[in-house]
């Protein structure tokens, strides 16, 4: 593992190191004649421009040119929100015609700048196609237009004893087309695996209009390439994705919950190899908060799940949720687990509960997932999203602490707050066992917030990056990092992740070669090439 000496140290990653807005000199700025023209495709209130001939207050465009987080201002001066395929099609033959740049919009919830306008390109929401095409309550198969909420699409689907399978906190707000663009992961991606997986069809508008139809509902179809798979965390740079076929599992039978005080992080990993040994197949979510993130939940609402006095001075805190078929067989596992834990000679927890009522279940997960909020109420969030061993969560959090302190930049005045929480179960699921020792590092995805408490300012950025990106670039998740030979691996293709689900979007496109090789960008490039020659779908994101 990396000492915190190592984490400090600057690598030689920093000369390439440059963040410059792209330049637009190949695209259009929407004018009148434009506006004209979309009215040709959409009923008038489907557009809106502060462009005179339709002069929309500019208040009513603010919502699509600045992001969830207040970080990302766009420059967008017209919205277009058609209501079919067909009117997607349309616009974008003109816009390619043209050369106006599209930024796909779904429900703007993204952390990462991407459904933002970087100059004038026009954006395209698809808050209007919000249909459900169709549910087939036996094989589990939703088809639904891309701009449902996908809060809509759990309600659609539970009276028929179905759930998607994915979860996230903006579930309220964001789209199963802007989830699928950047393959969200969520809370449920323990249990039912990436959007990879389980999106079975997708219809696509390509950059030059043409539609792509691939709405399949076939689980096995191995008939060449599986280009759907590009547009999977495409974050909206090679099409507009208007169509999903999703294949959503039955509701469990039985949920539960647990939430666990460690006396320290070294034993989390200890943890969750007791708690994956005993719950086996029935743990479908395991959460990591650390004490920062907890006291910033328990400061806004959030809790108290646990008794103060007991939980002392815990480091960290671990949620674990079971679904299963058996809610007896459930609970007697889970209070099995509690009990073995509290009667260790050294035990790993110092306190815990388990969820006795649907209310204190949703409390625990309310804690959890109400953190993103939270951070928002604290100040402006410097938010980073990565995979590194788990075994460091807490070094890289304490290394970027340390090193505001240095700059003089942690507290009140600049840094108020740096905390991790994460996704400790979606990690490598290979774990050290009796056998042996695992060939992989134990893998986790932390999401590292660095509070930011008189809002977003240059200097404080100059501080984060490439700092951060250097520290996870650093690691080296592969078999040569444990000493195996293995002669000629590309290293840069074994780092950990500058983002492990959040996505690229324009706040990481010059971070992108931490983890990603050069080889592997020239070819991201080439296929970017092949379906947007012109480069008017969302432009600036992705690729450096
Ligand atoms: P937008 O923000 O509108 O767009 C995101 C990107 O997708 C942009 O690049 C945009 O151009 C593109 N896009 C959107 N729709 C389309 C489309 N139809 N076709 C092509 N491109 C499109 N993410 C996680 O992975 N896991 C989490 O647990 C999680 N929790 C979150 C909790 C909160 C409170 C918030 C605010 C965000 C969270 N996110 C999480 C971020 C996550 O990426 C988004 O919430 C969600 O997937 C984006 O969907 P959206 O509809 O809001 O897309
Ligand atoms: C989460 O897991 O809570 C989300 O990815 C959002 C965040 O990082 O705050
Ligand atoms: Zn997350």
């Amino acid at each position: 593992m990396l000492s915190l000496r190592h984490l400090a140290r600057p690598s030689s990653c920093s000369r390439r190191w440059a963040h410059n807005i792209p330049s637009f000199s190949h695209l259009n700025a929407v004018n009148e004649q434009d506006i004209a023209h979309f009215s040709n495709i959409l009923a008038p209130s489907s557009i809106l421009s502060t462009l005179p001939s339709v002069a929309t207050p500019a208040d009513d465009l603010a919502p699509y040119n600045l992001d969830w987080m207040g970080k990302y201002h766009g420059q967008a001066n017209s919205v277009l929100r058609p209501r079919t395929t067909e009117q997607v099609s349309e616009i974008v033959k003109y816009c390619a015609h043209r050369r106006i740049g599209i930024v796909p919009q779904g429900g703007n919830t993204g952390l990462v700048g991407g459904g933002i306008s970087l100059q004038k390109e026009i954006v395209l929401s698809l808050g209007a196609m919000n249909n459900v095409r169709s549910f087939d309550p036996v094989s589990g198969i939703l088809v639904a237009d891309a701009g449902c909420i996908l809060q809509s699409l759990s309600d659609y689907i539970a009276p028929h004893n179905h759930i998607m399978p994915l979860d996230l906190g903006a579930k309220g707000s964001c789209q199963i087309g802007g989830n699928i663009s950047t393959n969200a992961g969520g809370l449920r991606l323990l249990r039912y695996g990436s959007l990879h997986g389980t999106v079975l069809g997708l219809e696509v508008v390509l950059p030059d209009g043409t539609i792509l139809d691939q709405l399949s509902t076939l689980r096995k179809d191995n008939t060449g390439y599986d280009l759907k798979q590009l547009f999977i965390g495409g974050e909206g740079t090679l099409g507009i994705v208007t169509g999903v076929s999703i294949l959503v599992p039955p509701a469990p039978q039985a949920t539960n919950n647990i939430f666990l005080a460690l006396p320290r992080f070294d034993n989390v990993l200890p943890l969750f190899q007791i708690v994956k040994r005993q719950l086996g197949e029935i743990m479908s979510a395991f959460e990591y908060i650390d004490r920062t993130a907890y006291d910033m939940g328990l400061k806004h609402g959030l809790g108290p799940l646990l008794d103060a006095e007991e939980v002392g001075d815990s480091e960290c805190f671990i949620l674990v949720e079971t679904s299963g078929g058996n809610n007896d067989h459930d609970l007697e596992k889970l209070n099995h687990l509690l009990e073995h834990l509290l009667a260790a000679d050294q035990p790993l927890i110092n306190t815990g509960t388990l969820s006795q009522s649907p209310s204190q279940f949703n409390s625990i997960w309310a804690m959890r997932e109400g953190l993103t909020e939270c951070c928002q109420k604290e100040g402006k969030p410097y938010k980073y999203d990565v995979s590194v061993p788990l075994a460091d969560f807490q070094k890289v959090v304490d290394a970027v602490r340390e090193r505001m302190i240095s700059k003089g930049l942690y507290g009140d005045h600049a840094i108020s707050k740096v905390m991790g929480y994460g996704h400790v179960g979606d990690g490598n699921t290979i774990l050290p066992t009796s056998e042996g020792r695992s060939t992989y590092p134990f893998v986790g995805n932390l999401h590292l917030n660095v509070i930011a408490k008189h809002g977003y300012r240059p200097e404080l950025e100059a501080a984060l990056e490439p700092f951060i990106y250097e520290v996870v670039g650093e690691y080296l998740v592969s078999p040569k990092a444990l000493g195996m030979d293995v002669d000629d691996m590309d290293p840069a293709s074994h780092k950990g992740s500058v983002s492990a689900e959040h996505g690229i979007g324009s706040m990481k496109t010059h971070a992108l070669h931490y983890s990603k090789s050069d080889v592997s960008i020239e070819w991201m490039r080439k296929v970017k090439q092949v379906f947007d020659p012109l480069n008017i779908m969302n432009p600036g994101k992705v690729l450096p």
